[in-house]
């Protein structure tokens, strides 16, 4: 190694460790030549990666998933940074995960998608990834695959689309989609007019621009760490989107010879930064339960209490759609995230020290960042909605515990008893949702069962129930809903979710019938069903499991292993890592 002039020797990393990737391409025997000859058949002369950090582009861009459409275009960003920095970049494709395309929902398919990012990083020769991701689930898709590989990794989001624009007023997704479709409902608006709202709802590149499940889980790549500064918030249309990925193309070549493996950006303190970051930014509620499976990955044993600790007390300083007002192109103008991490650090609510992927501790990266736009960040003294940090409930509904987004909730539903109007499933709910004969009013709550981790199959965003049709003529807006489904990050309402365990697994919820009085206390973080011991001791006993419609392929495979909620619905066998030992010799 030459650490004198600063210049590694070919195959070798500034640190004086043998490329990975030294493996494949540094061998000078049979599987050598076959290795660097099918290299050779892009028309790569061998000086371009020979003895060069071969840096693994995951990409996620599929027709099947437009809010991933431009990442064509990111990569090439990317691969144009790591060439300048003297790595060779190699795109590769993963599963694509469109939230609203796929049936019966994304979050089926993200284990499988982590075992495909995971195993593709291991099977290849790579000393380095760069994660493109933009849709809900593709996010913690590769955070996870990646994180059981544990190679040096930086992520790159590929940020949220313009505002949504109709008739002159801002729109936002999902979070105006359900408000016109309840507006049509109770037909407050034409069938044109809501056909003609599609077109000005997604009118450029990238990913939801509400602070939903993507916007929150770019939010979460930034504050783990992950991703460079900005991350979160750049348009996918702005050219520093851009800029970005080419300045992450660079830094990954660094990170290889500094060997700064993703296991040492994702600490438990990092973590810590990311759920309290969840709460200032009223993020997502599907963030539980992906950063739970993510440091499950890294052997961080992050439980529900954690969010419940560090999120109390939290106000939310994002005044943005679904909670608030504005979307996230306005978020980035007004300094985006990391001027939500200087207040977090100026209150002494962020671990300062927490390592990132650009080599500086967090702090660094954030003390001087300036806001642009106090109606948009607002200071956390004068916050724009207080105690935003996630809920957790526990009682004899939920002994594993359930979530609910308070900054989402009416404020007059936080303590309520009601009595119990139950759905068996989905089906039932859709069959009824409509009926006139429903015996339901405003004061009941609304109870799912069966859309789970196992019930759905893949544990659905149907949480957020429509709500009757009688009741939306009479003006009603929101009701307490339980269920143990998620619901979509541009959702709002007064909505429990996540119940542990779920009624598919013969969890309480299971045992609920109609006329059952619930009361909800979020102050007490209590879920009770007034049901005595006997009386569940005998519906138990007379429980009848539901068929689960999985006899064969992966969906077996799935509901055999799931876990529940409370463990980031992961895979049983995918829980921890095994870094990224080179396979055996295929000859
Ligand atoms: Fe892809 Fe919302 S549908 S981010």
């Amino acid at each position: 190694m030459s650490e004198n002039n600063n210049k590694p020797q070919p195959g070798m990393t500034h640190a004086g460790k043998p490329l990975r990737s030294q493996a494949w391409f540094g061998r000078q025997d049979k599987m050598g030549f076959y290795y660097r000859s099918f290299l050779k058949n892009s028309g790569t002369p061998q000086d371009q990666f020979e003895g060069k950090p071969v840096i693994g582009i995951c990409n996620t861009w599929s027709e099947l998933n437009p809010c991933n459409g431009h990442f064509r275009t990111i990569a090439e960003h990317v691969r144009r940074g790591v060439l300048e920095a003297g790595g060779f970049p190699l795109e590769f494709p993963v599963s694509s995960l469109g939230e609203v395309t796929m049936r019966p929902t994304a979050m089926l398919y993200r284990n499988l998608a982590a075992m495909d990012v995971e195993e593709g990083i291991r099977a290849h020769p790579l000393d380095g990834v760069v994660l493109l991701m933009g849709c809900d689930k593709t996010t913690p898709a590769l955070l996870m695959g990646a994180a059981s590989a544990d190679l040096p990794t930086i992520g790159v989001s590929g940020g949220p689309q313009l505002r949504g624009v109709y008739r002159g007023q801002i729109i936002g997704s999902g979070t105006n989609i359900i408000s016109m479709s309840e507006q049509l409902r109770a037909g407050e608006i034409t069938l044109e007019e809501f056909h003609e709202a599609e077109a000005g709802m997604n009118r450029s590149s990238g990913h939801c621009m509400t602070m939903g499940t993507a916007s929150t889980m770019a939010s979460m790549v930034e504050a783990l760490g992950v991703g460079l500064p900005g991350n979160a918030a750049i348009p996918a249309v702005d050219a520093r989107r851009n800029e970005m990925a080419r300045l992450a193309g660079r830094r990954i070549v660094a990170m290889v010879h500094e060997d700064l493996v993703l296991s040492k950006i994702l600490v438990r303190e990092a973590f810590e930064n990311a759920i309290r970051t969840l709460g200032a930014i009223g993020g997502s509620t599907n963030a539980v339960v992906h950063l739970l499976a993510i440091a499950r990955r890294v052997g961080i044993e992050l439980t529900l209490e954690d969010f419940d600790r560090l999120g109390r007390g939290l106000h939310c300083v994002v005044d943005l759609m679904p909670s608030g007002r504005f979307l996230m192109e306005d978020f980035y103008y007004a300094g985006g995230l990391p001027v939500v991490l200087r207040q977090l650090g100026e209150a002494g609510l962020l671990h300062k020290d927490a390592p990132t992927v650009n080599g500086k501790p967090v702090w660094e990266n954030v003390r001087d960042a300036e806001c642009f736009n106090p109606e948009v960040i607002t200071p956390l003294e004068k916050p724009f909605k207080e105690e935003s940090g996630m809920a957790i409930l526990r009682g004899n509904l939920a002994p594993d515990g359930a979530v609910i987004k308070p900054s989402a909730a009416s404020p007059e539903l936080m303590k309520h008893t009601g009595r119990a109007v139950v759905f068996e499933n989905i089906e039932e709910l859709h069959a009824l949702k409509d009926d006139d004969s429903l015996d339901i009013d405003a004061s009941c709550i609304m109870v799912l069962k069966n859309c789970g981790p196992k019930g759905y199959p893949g544990m659905a965003e149907v949480g957020n129930m429509p709500i009757p049709k009688k009741l939306l003529q009479q003006g009603v807006r929101d009701m307490i809903r339980i269920s143990d489904a998620r619901m979509s990050g541009t959702a709002y309402g007064t909505v429990v979710l996540h119940v542990a365990p779920e009624a598919a697994a013969g969890g309480p919820l299971a045992l609920v019938r109609n006329g059952d009085m619930i009361t909800l206390d979020v102050a007490a973080r209590s879920l009770h069903l007034h049901v005595d011991e006997a009386e569940l001791a005998a519906r138990r006993a007379a429980w009848v499991p539901p068929p689960l419609a999985a006899d064969r392929g992966y969906v077996r495979m799935y509901v055999d292993h799931v876990q529940q909620a409370n463990h980031g619905v992961d895979l049983d066998f995918l829980v921890g890592r095994s870094g990224s030992p080179v396979p055996r010799d295929n000859h």
